[in-house]
C-alpha cells in the first residue's frame, strides 16, 4: 500500500489531532529531570487538540506506586459530570529520564510524554510526537500549572520555547478551568 494511501485511511482518525509532515521534532528536554518534585498534581493550561480530552478542568495527579511505576490519575469534566482515567507511566530509559511513557491501556504501548521544561512548582510544558513511516507525524503539547491558571507572560514564554523547538503550535488552545471544585 502506498504512503498516500494509508494517509487517506487515516485521516479520519487524526483530523481531530494536529498533523504535520516530516519526521517528529527532536526538542531539547529537561535536564537532570526529578521525578520527586514532578509528582502531584498538574492542570492543562493550553495543549494541541488531543481527541481523548476534549472536556473541561482537565487534571492530572502523578504518584509513584510500590512497584516503582507512575500512577497517572487524568480527570476532566464532559458534560457535568467527573471522567477520571487511569494510566501509568514509566521512564523508559534511565539516562533520559525526563522522557516518559504513558500508556491509559495494557493493550497499547508507551506514548511519549517529554517533559521539555519544569520548574516542579508551578509549570511544566511537555510534548509527545509519534512518527508515521517518517513521512508525517502526530503530536501534542500541553502547557501545565501546578494552579488553574498562569500567568500570561510564562504561557508566552512556554509557547517560544515550543516554537524554538520546531513544534507548530498554531493550533494550540487554551485549556477552559473555570471550574471549582478544588
Ligand atoms: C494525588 O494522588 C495521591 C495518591 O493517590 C494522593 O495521595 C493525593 O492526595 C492526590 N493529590 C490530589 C491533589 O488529589
Ligand atoms: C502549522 O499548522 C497549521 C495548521 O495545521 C498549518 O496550516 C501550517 O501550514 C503549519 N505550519 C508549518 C510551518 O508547517
Amino acid at each position: 500500500m502506498s504512503a498516500a494511501c494509508l494517509l487517506l485511511l487515516l485521516l479520519p482518525l487524526i483530523s481531530a489531532q494536529t498533523f504535520n509532515w516530516g519526521p517528529c521534532p527532536n526538542p531539547q528536554v529537561q535536564p537532570n529531570f526529578n521525578l520527586q518534585q514532578y509528582l502531584g498534581q498538574w492542570y492543562e493550561i493550553e495543549k494541541l487538540p488531543a481527541y481523548f480530552s476534549t472536556g473541561t478542568c482537565i487534571k492530572a495527579n502523578y504518584s509513584l506506586r510500590a512497584d516503582g511505576t507512575i500512577r497517572v490519575l487524568n480527570s476532566q469534566v464532559i458534560n457535568g459530570e467527573v471522567e477520571d482515567i487511569e494510566g501509568t507511566a514509566v521512564i523508559q530509559d534511565i539516562r533520559e529520564p525526563s522522557k516518559l511513557g504513558v500508556s491509559f491501556s495494557y493493550f497499547t504501548p508507551y506514548s511519549p510524554y517529554w517533559v521539555l521544561k519544569s520548574d516542579y512548582t508551578s509549570m511544566s510544558v511537555v510534548y509527545s510526537c509519534t512518527d508515521i513511516l517518517r513521512l508525517f507525524h502526530i503530536d501534542y503539547a500541553w502547557i501545565l500549572a501546578r494552579s488553574r491558571s498562569l500567568p500570561p507572560e510564562t504561557v508566552k514564554d512556554a509557547k517560544q520555547l515550543l516554537i524554538s523547538e520546531g513544534i507548530n503550535i498554531s493550533r494550540m488552545k487554551p485549556s477552559d478551568q473555570s471550574c471549582s471544585d478544588d
